[in-house]
This record gives C-alpha cells, sequence and structure tokens, in this order.
C-alpha cells in the first residue's frame, strides 16, 4: 500500500480548531489572530456551519466577510482547512424545500433550528450542497491560505437514515442494483418466514416502527443504503471541489469509533487522508484507553501513514449527561497521545467558546473567561510542545498485533432479537484492546478480508458476520504462520443475516477446529468460571471469573487450554488452541473479566513470539518511527512520578536521559531514542 500523502500546506504538527469567526464581530476577529499566533496556531478550520452567512437567500452569495477571514489568517501564516457549510441547511432552504427535512422511522419529519436537518438521499438537497460547495471552490480556488477541503461534519452522526418517500425511491432503486431481480431479494431476505414475500418492488418499504422487529436482513440493507447514501453525498460535493482544486486534498470529519452508522473503511476509501474526530466520556475511568483505540482506528483507516486528528476538546464538552472538565494536564497527556498514535496534527472543537447556542457550555482553546484561564495557559503550552516535535512528522507507527474491526457485522450483531443483550460489538473489541493496551501492545485494526500476514498476532473480537471470504483469509493467515484469537458468538450469519449452514462457527469451523452445539447465555450478573485443562489440584487453579456467555463447544481437533468450572458448560471447552499448518487458531467461548484476558492473552501472545514491553503501571508506551529517529511517548496517567528503561533526548525539555528515561506524574516525555551498535534501538 503506498503511503498516503499528508496534505503538504498543513504544517506538521497542525494545531488549531474549528474557528467560527460568523459568530463574532469584527474587534473580535481580529483579536482573535493575534491570540492564534500568540498560541502557536498553525491552522484553523473555518466555515462548517456557515451557510446562512455565506448564501443568506437562494443564489445569493455574501463572501465578503470570508474573504476577510482568510486574508487575514493566510497574512497570518495560519492554514485554512476550509469547510464546506452543508451539514446546517439554512432555514430559507428548509422552509423553501421542506421534502429535504428527514423523516424518522415512526414517519415524524425531524425539524430545523438544529443542524444536520437534511435527507442524503434528497436530490434538492444534494444540488444545493454541490453547489454552494463549488461556489466555495470558485471563489477560493487559488486564495493562499487554503491548505485542504473538509466536506461536511460528521455525516450520519445524528440521522441515522432517513424514511422519506424520496428516500424509499432511492432505497429500491439501491435494492434492484444489488440484487438484481425480486427472487434474489426474497431468497437473500428469507422472506418465506412471516410471509414477507415481495411480489412487487412497489411493496418494500424503508424500515419503519411495525409491530415486532423488521427482517434483519432489511434492515441490514437498509444501513447499507444508508451509508451509500451519504457517501454519494460526500462524493457529489468533492468532485465537484476537486475539478477546481486538483492539488487541494479533501477530507470529511470521521468518529471511529463513535459513529457506529458509518462503514468508515469505505469512507477512507473517498478521502484523500483521513481526519478523526475524538470525545472522552468523561466519566469513564478507562476513557484513556477508549481514545487510544480511537487513534489506533483512525491510523489503521488510514493505512497507517499520518492521520489529522481534527476535534477533540480542550476540557468539558456539553453533551454527556454530566460533562466534566479535564484534570490539569489531562489535555496535554490526551492531545500527545492521539499524537503518539500517529496523528500529525492537533485540532480541537472549537478555537473560541460561542456565547450564544447549544454548545455554549463546551469547551474552547479560548475559553469564555479568555487569556487568564487555565485552558489557555494549558493550550498555549501544548502549542510549544508540539512545535518542539515536529522532526517526529511523518514517522510511522507499527504494530505486531493485528484486531479485526467490522461496522457490517456491528450493525448485524446488534438488530433485534439476538441470544443476550449483553453482547455487544464496542465491549467486545474494546476488552482485548484493553489488555493489549495494558501491555504496550500496539494495535492495528484490520479490514475484513485485508492480508493479515504483516502481524504476529490477529485478533478477532465477536465477528458475528462472517462472510466465507473474511474467513478463508484467515485460515490462509493460521496456515501460513499467523497466531489467531477469535471470540465467542463469530461466524455466526452471512452478509444477509441468515445462519451459515451447518451450524456455528460456520466458515470458522475448520480453521478453529471445532463446533458448537448450543448457546448458552448467561443471566444478567450471574458468573462461570475458568479453570485449566486437565484441572490441576485445587491450589493452582485459576479459578478466573466470566460473565454474558457460555456455550457448548465440542472440539474437532482442537486441544482443550481451559474449560468452564461451573455453569451450563461445566467441564466443557472454553478456551481451545488448535494447531493448523505452521500457525494456530485459538477460540475464547466466553468473557472474562479483565484478569481472566490478561491471561488468556499471556498464552496467545506467547504462542505468537510476542513478548511485549512492559512499563510500570499506568504508564502508556508507543513508538513512532522514520528514518530520522526512533521516538519513544511515554505518558503518565498515574499519580506518581516513575522512570521507564531506555535513554535519549528528551524533545520536550531538552534533556538528556542516559540511565532511563523520566515520565513525571500526570506527564508526557517524548524521547529520540539511542540507537545501539547495530543500529536498533533500546527496548
Ligand atoms: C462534534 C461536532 C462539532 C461539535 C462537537 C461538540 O461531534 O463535529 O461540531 O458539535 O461535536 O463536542
Amino acid at each position: 500500500m503506498p503511503p498516503r500523502a499528508w496534505p503538504v500546506r498543513l504544517s506538521p504538527i497542525a494545531f488549531g480548531g474549528d474557528y467560527t469567526p460568523e459568530q463574532w464581530p469584527d474587534a473580535v476577529r481580529r483579536e482573535d489572530v493575534a491570540l492564534m499566533r500568540e498560541a502557536g496556531v498553525t491552522a484553523v478550520t473555518v466555515g462548517v456551519f456557515a451557510w446562512a452567512m455565506l448564501e443568506p437567500a437562494e443564489g445569493r452569495y455574501t463572501f465578503g466577510w470570508l474573504d476577510t477571514v482568510l486574508d487575514r489568517l493566510a497574512e497570518a501564516g495560519i492554514a485554512v482547512d476550509l469547510a464546506t457549510p452543508t451539514a446546517a441547511p439554512p432555514p430559507w432552504f428548509s422552509t423553501t424545500y421542506p421534502e429535504t427535512l428527514p423523516v424518522a422511522r415512526d414517519g415524524s419529519t425531524l425539524g430545523i433550528g438544529a443542524r444536520e436537518s437534511f435527507c442524503p438521499s434528497s436530490s434538492r438537497y444534494r444540488d444545493a450542497a454541490t453547489g454552494i460547495a463549488r461556489r466555495l471552490a470558485e471563489r477560493y480556488r487559488d486564495h493562499p491560505a487554503l491548505a485542504m477541503w473538509h466536506v461536511n461534519n460528521e455525516y450520519g452522526a445524528h440521522v441515522a437514515g432517513c424514511h422519506c418517500p424520496e428516500s424509499e425511491r432511492s432505497f429500491r432503486e439501491w435494492l434492484r442494483t444489488r440484487h438484481g431481480d425480486l427472487d434474489a431479494l426474497n431468497e437473500a431476505w428469507g422472506t418465506a418466514f412471516w410471509s414477507q414475500r415481495y411480489q412487487d418492488w412497489a411493496e418494500i418499504t424503508v424500515p419503519r416502527v411495525a409491530p415486532m422487529p423488521v427482517n434483519p436482513a432489511q434492515q441490514l440493507d437498509f444501513h447499507r443504503f444508508t451509508d451509500d447514501e451519504f457517501r454519494a453525498c460526500f462524493r457529489a460535493e468533492r468532485d465537484a471541489i476537486r475539478e477546481l482544486t486538483p492539488d487541494i486534498p479533501i477530507t470529511t470529519n470521521f468518529m471511529a469509533t463513535a459513529c457506529p452508522r458509518m462503514d468508515y473503511w469505505r469512507w477512507a476509501d473517498e478521502v484523500d487522508v483521513v481526519a478523526n474526530n475524538h470525545y472522552l466520556v468523561a466519566e469513564d475511568p478507562e476513557g484513556h484507553v477508549e481514545l487510544a483505540m480511537s487513534a489506533d482506528v483512525a491510523r489503521s483507516l488510514n493505512d497507517g501513514s499520518p492521520w489529522v486528528l481534527m476535534e477533540h476538546s480542550t476540557s468539558a464538552v456539553n453533551w454527556q449527561p454530566r460533562n466534566l472538565a479535564k484534570a490539569p494536564g489531562q489535555l496535554r497527556r490526551n492531545s500527545l497521545t492521539h499524537v503518539a498514535r500517529g496523528a500529525d496534527a492537533a485540532m480541537f472543537f472549537q478555537w473560541r467558546a460561542s456565547r450564544a447556542g447549544a454548545e455554549k457550555f463546551h469547551s474552547a482553546m479560548l475559553p469564555h473567561g479568555g487569556t487568564r484561564t487555565r485552558v489557555w495557559h494549558e493550550v498555549t503550552a501544548l502549542g510549544s510542545d508540539l512545535s518542539a516535535l515536529r522532526e517526529i512528522a511523518g514517522s510511522r507507527v507499527t504494530a505486531e498485533v493485528g484486531m479485526l474491526w467490522d461496522w457490517e457485522s456491528w450493525w448485524a450483531l446488534e438488530l433485534e432479537y439476538r441470544p443476550s443483550i449483553d453482547v455487544t460489538y464496542l465491549d467486545a473489541v474494546r476488552r482485548f484492546y484493553a489488555a493489549l493496551w495494558r501491555r504496550n501492545e500496539t494495535v492495528d485494526f484490520v479490514r475484513p478480508g485485508a492480508d493479515p500476514s504483516k502481524f504476529r498476532l490477529l485478533v478477532v473480537p465477536s465477528l458475528y458476520l462472517t462472510t466465507p471470504t473474511t474467513a478463508a483469509v484467515l485460515r490462509t493467515y493460521v496456515e501460513g504462520g499467523g497466531r489467531l484469537l477469535v471470540s465467542f458468538f463469530s461466524g455466526i450469519v452471512d452478509e444477509h443475516d441468515a445462519v451459515h449452514p451447518g451450524g456455528f462457527p460456520g466458515p470458522l469451523r475448520e480453521v478453529l477446529g471445532l463446533w458448537i452445539d448450543e448457546f448458552h447465555p448467561l443471566p444478567a450478573a450471574a458468573a462461570v468460571h475458568l479453570d485449566p485443562a486437565p484441572a490441576a489440584d485445587t491450589r493452582s487453579r485459576l479459578r478466573l471469573r466470566a460473565t454474558v456467555w457460555s456455550e457448548e463447544v465440542v472440539c474437532e481437533g482442537a486441544e482443550v487450554i481451559w474449560r468452564f468450572a461451573d455453569g451450563p458448560d461445566c467441564g466443557l471447552p472454553a478456551l481451545t488452541r488448535h494447531p493448523l499448518g505452521a500457525g494456530a487458531a485459538w477460540y475464547l467461548a466466553t468473557r472474562p473479566d479483565g484478569e481472566g484476558v490478561d491471561r488468556v492473552l499471556d498464552l496467545v501472545l506467547a504462542d505468537a513470539g510476542i513478548t511485549g514491553g512492559r512499563t510500570p503501571e499506568g504508564v502508556e508506551a508507543v513508538r513512532r518511527a522514520s528514518p530520522l529517529g526512533s521516538y519513544l511517548f511515554l505518558v503518565n496517567h498515574g499519580p506518581v512520578d516513575t522512570t521507564v528503561p531506555g535513554g535519549g533526548v528528551d524533545l520536550l525539555t531538552g534533556e538528556r536521559w542516559a540511565d532511563g528515561v523520566r515520565v513525571p506524574a500526570g506527564g508526557v516525555t517524548v524521547v529520540r531514542e539511542d540507537r545501539t551498535a547495530d543500529g536498533d534501538t533500546h527496548r
């Protein structure tokens, strides 16, 4: 895979945020530019929700204010990520063309006065959005500030799909293209069930509120359709812009782990560079682990090349039940963790806190209290840090562990009527991710069907929807020497949510060397325990605890490593290993707690020959490397100063660490590592 190019006019490490001059008088705008310089801001996103200010009436454009803003930014040497304002159609548009408003599943029309009120299938909306995008490109194609295009904003974040008549017509067309004829659709959707057989395309509807769950294959196709429709909106704007500015990279901002609706593998094929937004769930004590996961997904979507952290927050957000402010130092740890994990930008929502509107309690780089605030001081300090880290730009993160990540399987897994509501996709992924994070084992996420052979270990958390193609890739991987770890409720259905013939785990049966007689999900709050097999004497028993799931595994070649010590499958396999070709496939038939996952990984990582780099508890270590050097990022999430083995030059303080690198409590240290005589770095 050729590396993706970095947007050349966006200096690395880009530092700045969403800038909304349209909310402020000119005196404030002037002050903005001066303060941006003071903070070391290098780039801002302009215009994201400014449609009404740019086109106050149909066909009447008012670009003057934006001309001045861009000119001032250019003069100050600040690059612009110019947004198309199409995520917020103005009231004149929605009231003139009410058919462009999205319709919810219950048939109610979503109103105006917020944002994202557009139907992705509306041709009227698409034409208008493409029109304003083209106007912007015509006007600013040669503007010296223009560094990158930012189309729309977080497609699909708030509208789960549109159920209006135009969407329904497009859905039928989409289904014709996908299935060809009605017989094929009836077959794929299993419409013999509950008398759902369709005789005419006109009978097919988008999923509506119904007395019972709507056909799951229909719902899954509707998910795919919605994702495709939003992407078609993106493509229409992108192509219009690209025609006029072929050399300026174009992106849109993703919500890698936070938007279950978009298949970002497909989106990543469409953008020039991946841009990601991440917001901590403030009350999650392990939010920093989830942050790391989001960053690793973003990097993986960008094929491992440096990506853009388009938004995160300096402190509290405004949309959680309790919006906790970040503690002193947390902003720095958060931002530099994204950078450690491959971002060559640390951008925020937003530059200046809004006085009015729904987001006035959202933090910003420049808070309501101005430059005397703690956040402002932390922001300016971060600006200096990022400038000191310039030499790491372009360096890449490498990982020995891959983890399969699949949005389609996520959609299917969480439809109604599953064996247990306690099985959720993010939980399945995050358990393994967190255990790998605790050992500083960096993870790359892998697209289903992609070749995973560069990884020593591939983890496949609950891949409910497994296609024969994905299963074949996994088998080839193991036969070629890879170590595979698959967790329960994988290999269950095909792309139409139909159970694979022959029972569970369908196309994974041969690679795992087992089959499953029956699922035995556990009652809420119930636990089972796990022991090594054959059970040793009681003193050496593991007695690990697991919840949510148990099942009856029958081995067909796999060896039993652990057994259930109690519960519905007492005495039966809980963890197995199947040697196959030059590799081995492991299977975990339950959901162990944190310690249990750690013990599983002890075995599987050792089997894969991965030794890892342990650090004191709570210290996160990630490496980026380039021909210029190897850079070790150490993030101390704990309350005590600590020292990590190694040495090198501290890029943030200039200090030389000879015998151990010091990482202050709650702090971050970045070292250019010393090389040993044979060119290796210390580990
Ligand atoms: C993001 C969005 C921003 C802002 C932010 C608040 O999802 O892109 O425009 O609303 O959330 O946290």
